[in-house]
């Protein structure tokens, strides 16, 4: 969901952007009144997350996913090795694309355990030497999410934070490089946000290809080719909304108190629901869960369809059920779910 004053604010402004008579897809990207907005959007972005001078703040294409590949392509050149942490299907398929750039140690997996838990920092042993550790600090299908802001004792830390950015306050000055595609809490899809520390942009190499280079579009604002113009205005207006809703401990202390209500009538079901997460890895995002049966899990979300609560299918390479409460999702959308939870364990108990 986006918040639904953002969606209104974008359609007041469809038409004409503050009174210009164009919209903003129309709009060169090379106009003043553009380059004010992703200047914004960026100042957002900093603003919230307490972001220092020394990372840059850029707006990419190819989704999260193409920095799987970008990532290793710029950082894991030759000779050198990088450290990832497997918790779950999105630090796999990251994994998987470093692999075909060099040499990859995975430190950690929980995939034998089904990617049910997430190790304490105690248990991580990094390679000395490694080019980078990367981790996601939230697997979206797999429902479990990092409490802590992993460190590297030196070694860069990378982060897909893809689906728990601007949920809660992070240490941003443990991270090296973090990245997440838009399409979760700060947007729309067809933008993923990169924040790069200085001195980790000054190792990749020169002469990459120039849309793969993350130097060209530090050095170029963002903006070496077309961005995702309406992608980049839609940023702003959530870094606006976030503002207006007291900032990320406010909205951390609201999405917490969203989990809690969905995990208290898992944990109270008498087995009915089974949480899929260990519970110190429980997700504040995406809450996963099963049933007794693939069809009995079938009737819950196709009857919770019917009362408008969309969505609830776990991803289909998994199964299950998934309730996915991002920022924008409201305590009485929770509420709701809630209530038909236990209507629906009561009729099919
Ligand atoms: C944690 C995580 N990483 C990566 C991705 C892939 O993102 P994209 O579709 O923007 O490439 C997703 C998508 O849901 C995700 O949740």
């Amino acid at each position: 969901m986006l918040p639904l004053p953002v969606l209104e604010k974008a359609r007041e402004e469809m038409l004409s952007f503050n009174g210009i008579g164009m919209s903003v897809l129309e709009m060169s990207h090379r106009s003043s009144e553009f380059e004010a907005v992703l200047e914004s959007a960026k100042n957002g972005i900093r603003d919230l997350l307490q972001i220092p001078e020394n990372y840059q703040i850029l707006f990419l294409q190819g989704g999260a996913s193409l920095q799987f590949s970008m990532i290793p392509m710029n950082f894991l050149t030759e000779g050198h090795s990088a450290d990832y942490v497997i918790t779950g299907a999105w630090s796999k398929k990251a994994s998987a694309a470093a692999k075909r750039c060099g040499r990859v140690n995975e430190v950690f997996s929980s995939v034998e355990g089904g990617f049910r838990s997430i190790p304490s920092q105690d248990e991580l042993r990094f390679t000395n030497g490694g080019r980078y550790i990367h981790y996601a600090s939230n697997e979206t299908i797999d429902g479990v999410e990092f409490k802590y802001d992993l460190d590297g004792f030196g070694t860069p830390v990378v982060c897909d934070a893809s689906s728990n950015i601007l949920s809660k306050p992070i240490d941003i000055e443990k991270y090296a490089l973090i990245y997440a595609g838009a399409q979760k809490n700060i947007g729309s899809s067809g933008v993923t946000l990169v924040i790069i520390r200085d001195d980790f942009l000054e190792i990749a190499p020169m002469g990459q290809h120039p849309m793969l280079d993350y130097r060209n579009f530090a050095k170029h604002a963002s903006m070496p080719n077309t961005p995702n113009t309406w992608g980049v205005y839609l940023i702003d207006l959530v870094c606006d909304w976030l503002r207006t809703q007291g900032g990320l401990d406010a909205i951390k202390e609201k999405n917490e108190q969203k989990a809690a209500l969905l995990y208290e009538v898992i944990d109270s079901s008498d087995g009915f629901y089974q949480g899929h997460a260990e519970r110190n890895a429980r997700s504040v995002m995406n809450v996963t869960f099963r049933l007794a049966s693939q069809e009995l899990e079938n009737r819950f979300a196709d009857e919770a369809s019917a009362i408008g609560l969309n969505g609830l299918k776990g991803h289909r390479s998994v199964g299950g059920i998934r309730a996915s409460i991002y920022n924008a999702f409201p305590v009485s959308g929770v509420e709701t779910l809630v209530d038909f939870m236990g209507d629906f364990a009561v009729r099919n108990g």
